[in-house]
């Protein structure tokens, strides 16, 4: 619409004037997705956007994600403005782990090493040992696990679950889940697969067990649209936010996508497969974001922000 495109020359406009940058997930809108590329920011997994991030030349980031991928920017670059369109863009792996329970959890296991995902807050990662993202969370546990090293795995349990599988590491895991990806059905996913016998499968590991096992590929967002570029099929069925195929298709303008059907439908899904806080990353929420930062910044404790620092930079350093 023309408001759309006024609110984008407004933000282009915004961003250079401000000496600001886009970093963007792959689960907002596609429009704000193509934003992030078009004016030279990024758009990526959690772990890309936090190196992005800390890269970054520009004094201020436009975080268009969720709260902790801005509260993880401010964590690595306490000198920049990080300012997101609304913080009020949570997750439910966050919102289900606070720190006041889980950190009793992990008093009560003191001979466990603490492993949390990075969908978590900084008071959280704070009490960490190591922080992961989806796209290294197997690595990192391997190597812990070849050091004998007992784990608290925390929050989510389908995460958990898939690297306990994969990994056989000693895991004690926390009960979060992700509103998006636990709603994923494998029985309806198996007549899908029938119905589209040539389609590999990806899935991120969010999701439920059942679902997982049913994959031709498991991983983070960026490793799924690797896999759709490189596996031959010519159709996919993708069990992750619809978010993601703005950079599937783009990539493989000729593959057909097909989303991954959940457990209810229309009417009774949570989430139908898109992020309700990730749908709150809009164009005027951004432009108002860069006009006034007044409500829109993230500041994070500096007593919290350098203990959530260490394992922030440990998993920053293994993945490098
Ligand atoms: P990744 O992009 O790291 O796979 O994370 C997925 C996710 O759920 C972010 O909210
Ligand atoms: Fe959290 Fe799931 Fe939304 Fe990602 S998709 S932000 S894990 S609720």
């Amino acid at each position: 619409t023309d408001y759309a495109e006024q609110l984008k020359t407004e933000i282009r406009l915004l961003l250079k004037q401000k000496n600001a940058v886009l970093v963007a997930h792959y689960y907002t809108d596609p429009v704000i997705q193509a934003l992030a590329e078009e004016t030279g920011g990024c758009i990526s997994d959690s772990l890309e956007m936090a190196r992005f991030g800390r890269d970054a030349e520009q004094q201020t980031l436009v975080v268009a994600g969720v709260k902790f991928m801005g509260e993880t920017a401010k964590i690595l670059s306490p000198e920049k403005t990080v300012i997101m369109p609304t913080l009020e863009a949570t997750c439910s792996l966050d919102l289900g782990c606070p720190i006041k329970e889980f950190s009793a959890f992990c008093d009560a296991h003191p001979d466990r090493i603490v492993v949390v995902y990075a969908n978590t807050s900084a008071a959280v990662k704070a009490r960490a040992d190591w922080v992961v993202t989806s796209s290294i969370a197997l690595e990192i546990v391997e190597h812990l696990d070849s050091q004998g090293k007992k784990i608290i795995w925390g929050p989510d349990r389908h995460l958990g679950a898939y690297i306990q599988k994969e990994t056989g590491a000693d895991m004690l895991m926390w009960d979060g889940e992700c509103i998006v990806h636990d709603e994923f059905s494998a029985q309806a996913l198996l007549k899908a697969k029938h119905l589209h016998p040539d389609a590999a499968v990806l899935v991120h590991p969010e999701s439920p067990a059942s679902v997982v096992e049913m994959a031709d590929a498991v991983g983070s967002t960026s490793q799924l649209i690797k896999a759709a570029t490189e596996l031959p099929n010519q159709k996919f069925i993708v069990a992750t936010d619809k978010g993601i195929f703005y950079k599937m298709k783009q990539l493989s303008p000729n593959k057909e996508f097909i989303e991954a059907p959940t457990a209810g439908n229309g009417a009774t899904c949570r989430s139908c497969a898109h992020c309700p806080w990730m749908a709150m990353n809009g164009l005027e929420a951004m432009r108002d974001a860069l006009v006034s930062h007044e409500g829109k910044e993230i500041f994070v404790d500096e007593t919290l922000r350098l203990r959530a620092l260490v394992p922030l930079d440990r998993m920053l350093g293994f993945a490098a």
